[in-house]
């Protein structure tokens, strides 16, 4: 059980090491972390550094090699696939660097999903929030494109309101405002330290953005695997 001051993620000794051509690569290298709840995070450090590698494993979308990541109370290496997806749901956001929304869904029905999958909640009231969301950020009239049809910045966009619908506590954005121009990304930046605020979620951040990195809490700095 997860008491009020433990961290909401506790990582220690985290490796991610991988099998290439020549012989055995080491992407992350004896990881030690904490995060409090309600805190900011960003993480920071070159391209190639393992910033995404390590974001998918605090979420509990890899699996390490060694080491242990404890994320709301729960250790993710004792967790199978599926009650690590279960742990996920609700309790988690996470904003992929590649968006990977639904191809064959409108961005209203992206955004609705995770409402859907969490359940307890009427079809109607899911979209009414989703399509709030999508206001917020600023695509109120682009809720029924296809992704297809959206520009990078907008997708991201879309990425953002799926990832926020289900108020999560925890939410992972990896580069979340790499594809949009400073008046956008400083309206997405403002939603979800609004996010942070209102219902104390804590926010766990990629990022290459100085405005962003520096209204976080802390910053951690990941330099060829290890923390710097
Ligand atoms: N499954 C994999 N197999 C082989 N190499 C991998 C795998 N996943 C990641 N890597 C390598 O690990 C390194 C770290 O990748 P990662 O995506 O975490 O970097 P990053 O810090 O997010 O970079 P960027 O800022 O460019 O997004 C890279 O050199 C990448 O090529
Ligand atoms: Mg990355």
């Amino acid at each position: 059980m997860l008491n009020k001051t433990d961290p909401v993620i506790e990582v220690r000794g985290l490796c991610k090491k991988v099998k290439d051509a020549t012989g055995e690569l080491t992407i992350l290298d004896e990881i030690d972390l904490a995060i409090d709840a309600g805190s900011s995070v960003a993480i920071v450090g070159a391209s190639g550094s393992g910033k995404s590698t390590l974001l998918g494993l605090l979420a509990g979308l890899d699996s390490a090699s060694a080491g242990s990541v404890r994320l709301l109370g729960r250790e993710l290496t004792e967790l199978s696939e599926d009650e690590r997806a279960a742990l996920r749901s609700g309790a988690v956001g996470f904003v992929f660097q590649s968006f990977q929304l639904m191809p064959h869904l409108t961005a209203l029905e992206n955004v609705t999903l995770p409402l859907e999958l969490q359940g307890g909640i009427g079809t109607r009231e899911a979209a009414a929030r989703a399509r709030r969301l999508l206001e917020q950020v600023g695509l109120g009239k682009r809720t029924g494109h296809y992704p297809k049809l959206l520009s990078g910045g907008e997708q991201q966009r879309v990425a953002l309101a799926r990832a926020f619908v289900t108020h999560p506590a925890i939410l992972f954005a990896d580069e979340p405002t790499g594809s949009l121009d400073a008046a956008t990304g400083h309206a997405v930046i403002d939603l979800m330290f609004e996010m942070n605020r209102a219902n104390g979620a804590t926010l766990v951040l990629v990022t290459h953005d100085v405005e962003l990195a520096r209204r976080c809490d802390t910053t951690v700095t990941i330099e060829a695997g290890r923390l710097a």
